[in-house]
This record gives C-alpha cells, sequence and structure tokens, in this order.
C-alpha cells in the first residue's frame, strides 16, 4: 500500500522519481504526488488525485522547477478519499518542508487536536499531514536541525508507518524512517535512493541496504547513515539484488499479469534450482537447521489471500512427508484468537512482497509466543524473512501485476520442496526419487499447458464475457485451486464467484446452481485416487442434472469425464500434490482473459494494491 521513492545525487530528480512511482505503481495507484528541492533552496510539489499518468501530464505541462533532491510517492487511500488535496506530499513549516508517509499512524487524531490546538491547520483528511506539520513544529522547536525534528516525531507516532521527509533548507538530504512499514536503501554512484522495495531505484543500481525495524535513515549524495530511533548509530545488511531493470519491465506483453502467467515455468524452475542433491532436496538455507523440524508436534501456516491458497496445497504435502499435523490459518485471523503455540509449533509464513502487515504481525506473534518460524518469500531484504529464525526464497522475479501469479506457484514449489526437505529430515522420506522427478518435470508441463491451453481458453472467457457468476469446485489439493481460480477472477474481472471443495457441494452450494451457470470442476487424476476420481465425477453429473455449463479441467486421456462436460481443459499427466501447479493456470489464463474481454485494467485491478501493508 502506497509507494515511496527518494533521491539525493547530482541529476534532476523528476524523472527518476516519476520512474521510481511508475515501478512502485502497483503497491496503490490512486493518486500520486512527488516534491523536488532546487539549487536555490526553493521547494516545488505537484499531486494529483488518479493514476500517475494524471501526474505525468500536468508535468509534462509544466514541469516543478530542476532539483537534485526529490522524494514521490503513489497513493492506496486509508484515511481520507483520493483526491488532489489528499494525495502526498504534505506540506508544512510554510511548505518548506515536504513528507511522504505508507502506513496508519494509529494516533493520529490525539496529534491532530493537539496541533489544532496549537494554531495549525490542515488541508487534507490524512494522518499524514499530521506528522507533516509535527515535523515542521520539531524543526522550528529544534532550531531547524532536521535530523533530530525527524527524531522526534517519529518517537511521537504510533502504528505503523515508512516516512519520508525533506526541507528546503536541507537540499542534498532526504530523512527516512520506518516501522512495521517498508524501507530500502539503495546505494549508487555519488547518488542515493530511497525507495519501498527496490524497484524504486532498480535501474539505477542493484546495491542495496535493509534497514530494521525503528530505525531512521538519512541519506545525502555521498553519505547514508541509519541510527535507531534513539539516534544510536546502527548497521544496516547490505544485499545484491539478484534481477535487473529489465525483469520488472513488460517486455511486449499486453500486461505485466500475462507476462508473470508466461514466467511461471522459469519461476518454478528457479525456485527448484541447488536445492537437489541426488534423489533428494536439500533446502540449502535449511542445513544446519534441523531443529526447527525436529521436536515439533505441530505445523501452522499462515498467509493472506493467494499465498494462504498456496498454504493449503502445502498442507496436504508437507502432512503427507513430513508426518505432522499442518493448519492453515489466514494470518489475521490466527493473530486475534489466542492460539495454542509455543516451542513445539513452527510456524511457516508465506508471503510475495514479504510486506504483508498481517502476515509480518502473524509472525511476530508466533515468535513472542515461542515457536519457531520460518517464512517462505519472494522479495530479498524484506521485512518477514528478517522477523523469521529461518527464510526460503521463492525465485520468482518481480510481481508487478497486482493478481498473484507466478508468485503463487513458486510458493507451492517452494512448499513441496519443505515438505520433502522435511521428510528427509525427520526420516519420513527415505526415497524422494519419484517427487523429485515429478518436481523437476514441473517446468516443461507447465509450459505444455500454456502453449496448448491458450488460446482455447481465452476463446472460452470471450464467450462468457456477459457471465455474472462462475463457480469452481475442486477435492483434495483441487480444493485450493478452486478458491484461487475464483480469487483470480474475482479481483480481475470483478465477476461473483466462489470456490468449492466439491464434497460440500450437497451441504449448500448446490442450491446455486441454475441452468446456464458456469462451473469449472477440478478433476483429479485417477491413476492418485479411483476413489476421489469417482466422486468429483459423481459431483459434475449431479450440477450437470441442475442444468449447469460445465467446464472440466482433467488429465490428458481421462475419458470419464467427456459424457458430462460442455468444455475440457486438458492438463498433462502429474503426481497428485505436482497437479496444482498445472490445474491453475488455465484458470489464471480465464480470469485475465476475461477481464480483457470486457475491457479492465488487468494488471491494476480496482480498490486494490499489490502490497497491504497496512491491517
Ligand atoms: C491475490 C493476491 C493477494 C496476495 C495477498 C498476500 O492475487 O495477490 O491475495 O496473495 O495479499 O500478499 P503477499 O503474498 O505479498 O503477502
Amino acid at each position: 500500500m502506497c509507494g515511496i521513492v527518494g533521491y539525493v545525487g547530482p541529476r534532476p530528480s523528476q524523472d527518476i522519481l516519476l520512474a521510481g512511482l511508475a515501478r512502485l505503481e502497483y503497491r496503490g495507484y490512486d493518486s500520486a504526488g512527488v516534491a523536488v528541492i532546487d539549487g536555490e533552496g526553493t521547494l516545488g510539489m505537484r499531486k494529483k488525485a488518479g493514476k500517475l499518468a494524471v501526474l505525468r501530464d500536468s508535468l509534462a505541462d509544466s514541469s516543478l522547477p530542476d532539483g537534485n533532491t526529490g522524494i514521490g510517492h503513489t497513493r492506496w487511500a486509508t484515511h481520507g478519499g483520493p483526491t488532489d488535496e489528499n494525495a502526498h506530499p504534505h506540506l508544512a513549516d510554510d511548505d518548506r518542508l515536504a513528507l511522504i508517509h505508507n502506513g496508519i499512524i494509529e494516533n493520529f487524531a490525539a496529534l491532530r487536536d493537539e496541533l489544532l490546538a496549537d494554531g495549525v491547520s490542515f488541508r487534507s483528511e490524512t494522518d499524514t499531514e499530521v506528522a507533516a506539520a509535527l515535523l515542521g513544529r520539531e524543526y522550528r522547536n529544534n532550531g531547524g536541525d532536521l535530523q533530530l525534528a525527524f527524531r522526534g516525531v517519529v518517537n511521537r507516532l504510533e502504528g505503523a508507518f515508512t516516512l519520508l521527509a525533506m526541507h528546503q533548507d536541507h537540499p542534498g538530504l532526504v530523512v527516512g524512517a520506518r516501522r512495521n512499514s517498508p524501507l530500502v536503501i539503495g546505494l549508487g554512484e555519488g547518488e542515493n535512493f530511497l525507495g519501498s522495495d527496490v524497484a524504486a531505484f532498480i535501474e539505477h543500481t542493484r546495491k542495496a541496504l535493509a534497514i530494521g525495524q525503528d530505525q531512521i535513515v538519512s541519506i545525502t549524495p555521498d553519505a547514508v547513515t541509519v541510527t535507531d530511533f534513539a539516534g544510536t548509530p546502527v548497521e544496516a545488511e547490505p544485499f545484491d539484488v539478484s534481477w535487473d531493470a529489465a525483469a520488472a519491465e513488460k517486455g511486449g506483453w499486453s500486461s505485466f499479469m500475462a507476462k508473470e502467467v508466461s514466467e511461471q515455468p522459469e519461476a518454478v524452475a528457479n525456485t527448484i534450482r541447488g536445492r537437489i542433491q541426488g534423489d533428494q532436496v536439500v533446502i540449502p538455507e535449511l542445513e544446519g537447521l534441523d531443529d526447527l523440524f525436529i521436536g515439533i508436534n505441530r505445523i501452522i501456516i499462515t498467509a493472506c489471500g493467494t499465498a494462504a491458497y498456496s498454504a493449503l496445497v502445502g498442507k496436504y504435502a508437507i502432512e503427507q512427508w513430513a508426518r505432522i499435523p499442518v493448519d492453515v490459518e489466514l494470518a489475521h485471523e490466527f493473530r486475534y484468537r489466542d492460539p495454542v503455540i509455543g516451542d513445539d509449533t513452527l510456524v511457516v509464513s508465506i508471503s510475495q512482497s514479504g510486506e504483508t502487515m498481517d502476515t509480518l504481525m502473524a509472525v511476530k506473534y508466533a515468535s513472542e509466543r515461542g515457536a519457531r518460524t520460518l517464512s517462505i518469500c519472494n522479495t530479498q531484504g524484506a521485512t518477514i524473512p528478517r522477523e523469521s529464525d529461518a527464510v526460503v526464497y521463492t525465485h520468482a522475479g518481480p510481481e508487478v501485476a497486482v493478481a498473484s501469479t507466478k508468485a503463487f506457484s513458486a510458493q507451492i514449489t517452494a512448499l513441496l520442496l519443505l515438505g520433502l526437505h522435511m521428510g528427509r529430515v525427520r526420516g519420513s522420506v527415505e526415497d524422494a526419487s519419484v517427487d523429485v522427478a515429478e518436481l523437476t518435470a514441473l517446468p516443461e508441463k507447465i509450459a505444455k499447458v500454456l502453449s496448448s491451453e491458450q488460446e482455447h481458453v481465452t476463446q472460452l472467457a470471450g464467450w462468457m464475457a456477459d457471465t455474472r457468476s462462475v463457480l469452481f469446485l475442486g477435492r483434495h489439493v483441487g480444493f485450493p485451486i478452486a478458491l484461487e481460480g475464483a480469487l483470480k477472477l474475482k479481483e480481475i474481472s470483478y465477476i461473483h464467484a466462489e470456490g468449492f471443495a466439491a464434497g460440500e457441494l450437497k451441504h449448500g452450494p448446490i442450491a446455486l446452481i441454475e441452468p446456464g451457470q458456469p462451473v469449472f470442476v477440478l478433476v483429479p487424476s485417477p491413476r492418485h485416487s479411483a476413489v476421489v476420481h469417482s466422486k468429483v465425477v459423481s459431483n459434475i453429473q449431479e450440477i450437470r442434472a441442475r442444468g449447469a455449463r460445465v467446464i472440466v479441467v482433467a488429465e490428458e486421456g481421462d475419458a470419464a469425464v467427456l459424457p458430462f462436460a460442455d468444455e475440457v481443459i486438458r492438463i498433462p499427466l502429474a503426481g497428485a500434490m505436482f497437479e496444482p501447479l498445472l490445474a491453475v493456470v488455465p484458470l489464471q489464463i480465464f480470469a485475465m482473459a476475461l477481464a480483457t474481454a470486457k475491457g479492465l485494467d488487468v494488471d491494476q485491478p480496482r480498490n486494490l494494491a499489490k502490497s497491504v501493508t497496512v491491517e
């Protein structure tokens, strides 16, 4: 939620900020703004409601003064609607100071009252302007020392925040701080950057520093200093970004989502790479950490949204291979219900961004209760892995489209690897050769689904552009894929969609079936379980008898579905735990094609932002 970028250096900052914001726009896109300080020490600012393009057009008409120090923001509204006034930056100290913010300042009402009593007036409804006004007052009270004033402000704020600020009396200086909200530093030659994530500055540098919780950073063209909130210097952790600017470009695709769906074979292959030794799965990052998996009697996987659906697949795989009970908990539910956890519990969190506030808080909560914590994450330097005892990175590369696709596949892959790794460590998997062969065959099979079903599924979506509701059914590991298929469709095509466990149908949802109701059914291979397969075929007959339009996703050669299906989407043969990675692909393509047929923005669906850094 909200993208933040800061720059100090020799170059004019406006274009650098706008390019950074374009890469961060997935984090929020209801308004955007930039502020720069020019060589004369004059602060210029422009902010506009709407997507970044609106701000760009306005700056094209009349540019800000050339300035080498700047901050920029793209917003996902929390306090106050998406208007010009509520957009960031917010100004204070007679418009000589600019501040941007990501997060929620929980005590803003009390601070606002205090400032109002002090004679301050506000132009917006945001919590951010309160922080700006507070900084203005602290600045004056501290004799114009921006760093000291900034420290005074962050120590008074409650909640979650990343803040960046600059003052026209201090060209060449941007100060920032973070608490439970992301901020990374980009190190250039004679220039430095700040960003919500590395995408903000990836075209300028791949050298970065991760800032810890409750830390303050000051950047000038030649120096970076990091302290805690008390002003004590701390070491920031350096890391190199493993992908380059081209990886975060659309590269000729119609949308980032289309590109990312097509990148799934690579995302899965990269997540597996280096983690197979002979016939076994050995995750190098977990070597020497066997204690995480021995002496526990329970695993809880916690995540939100799509990541939580990957967790449901992980539950089946880990229980099968590591022979340990696994529960999946939505992070926001887990944390507020006094769960029974302790040092015999391993809490695995899953997050593409590594910044989802609900998941982060669940990890912190689990650590406080003495549980062991491991995260599965796609973003280097993110907060969730830093707060966990161990991390298994997915190597899906940057995911820009709001709807998660390749990260989902990489998350399932990481969970399969984790299940086999854990099974080996716990002695419940002696021979993983068949599963290892299944894993290594996955990228090619996903590529096959992409090439063989793209046209068919796109055509199907075109025919269904006026559909008002779509249902998805699955059993076993097909159930989470049904949930994911429904989520993809809801979020980008705004069609009512629901996923059900097929066995649940007769307990209520079958009442929704009326003539013409489209229902996707994920049919498991009969080779895995003839019983489960036959139950799903029976479910198909039940809905068909009530007039449903049945679209089945079934493995090549499964003829049992043919008499009852209106459409058959074929996937290659795969082991039971590996099928979800194939079955999800046509559902992703379907959602994308249907949204496109409706003329919607596939990458930036309404009301959403990619990284949910507020609770
Ligand atoms: C849906 C989607 C979201 C995220 C969820 C968690 O397509 O992208 O449901 O999966 O917000 O995000 P991360 O994985 O960043 O924690």
